[in-house]
């Protein structure tokens, strides 16, 4: 039915990868690790993705993340969305991971990484998929605990390109973070952040102009201040939207009233994206499904917003 959006050439830059996770795929991987689950199985997890604010989502991704404990199921899972990037014409993407939702319950570092790598790179060698990875602090976490990720990380430097800043917004601004965005920064390594989500468009600016941020991630709370508006047009930084997964966390009442399509003809480079798939509803094409299904979306709009995605890339 969407043939001519799944067609577009895309690249993906704003998913989570522990957001990938299919309940298929996650009672599997509990079975195999010995993990009881409190659902009682696939349709009864599925009926639990009825989310209020981020919080309510964010509290069941951490709980779906904990099947995650080998280095095969790291691989399974990353495995699994190139698959999907595959089938929906996304050739090119930039996942992020959080190692702390890892390394917090015991799972040493470089076990998610390695399975990530090696998946990565297969995608590259098998199914032509470019990527890079980017290593995200969780902002409910410490400034001293992020600084203790980035040392664990920086002896697999070559495996990222990127430091990016999720998980609850509100209460956690970016200039908690500025010091160990500079060390990642000294260390050559890009910067990326969540801001405007759920937060205010002050955390838009701290991110720009405190954590030299390369993308924003999210951002349609800009569209609430005018002079971030036009900074934005001006320097033509790309904001990685994510329609879906803002229905499902009510930051648009309906899809209707997202301010993506707005956004693009204001001159903003403004790009579609899954954030975490599993849980809202769909991957790339089944955003854009949504926005020409709720907003209108012409073929030309859809065709500016995937050409956004390829420039916005980072490596
Ligand atoms: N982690 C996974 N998805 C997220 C989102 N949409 N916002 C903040 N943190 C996240
Ligand atoms: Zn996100």
């Amino acid at each position: 039915m969407y043939d001519w959006l799944n067609a577009l050439p895309k690249a993906e830059l704003h998913l989570h990868l522990e957001g990938s996770l299919e309940p298929e795929l996650l009672f599997a991987l509990a079975e195999r690790n010995k993990i009881a689950l409190p659902w009682a199985d696939v349709e009864t997890l599925r009926q639990a993705y009825a989310f209020n604010n981020l919080q309510e989502f964010l509290d069941l991704y951490y709980q779906g993340a904990a099947v995650l404990r080998s280095e095969q199921d790291f691989y399974d899972l990353t495995w699994a969305y190139l698959h999907k990037c595959k089938a929906q014409n996304v050739i090119h993407t930039e996942p992020f991971y959080d190692p702390q939702t890892h390394t917090e319950r015991g799972i040493p570092f470089e076990v998610a990484l390695n399975g990530i790598r090696q998946a990565l790179k297969d995608g590259r060698e098998q199914l032509g998929i470019s990527s890079g990875l980017i290593l995200s602090f969780l902002r409910h976490l410490s400034e001293e605990e992020a600084q203790k990720t980035l040392d664990q990380a920086l002896p697999y430097r070559d495996a990222f390109f990127a430091v990016g800043l999720d998980s609850s917004e509100l209460g956690h601004p970016p200039r908690k973070f500025q010091r160990v965005f500079d060390r990642a920064r000294s260390e050559g390594l890009l910067t990326v952040a969540h801001a405007g989500e759920e937060g205010p468009p002050e955390y838009i600016w701290e991110a720009l102009d405190l954590l030299k941020v390369s993308r924003i991630d999210h951002g349609v709370r800009a569209a609430e201040d005018p002079k971030l508006m036009q900074r934005l047009i001006d320097e033509q930084i790309p904001l990685t939207v994510c329609p879906l997964s803002n229905i499902k966390l009510c930051v648009f009442a309906d899809m209707r009233r997202h301010n993506i399509l707005d956004m693009l003809e204001a001159g903003v480079k403004v790009t579609v994206n899954s954030d975490d798939p599993a849980y809202f509803g769909g991957y790339v094409t089944e955003n854009f499904a949504a926005l020409h299904e709720g907003l209108g979306m012409t073929e030309e709009q859809a065709k500016r917003l995937a050409q956004n995605s390829l420039e916005a890339r980072l490596v």
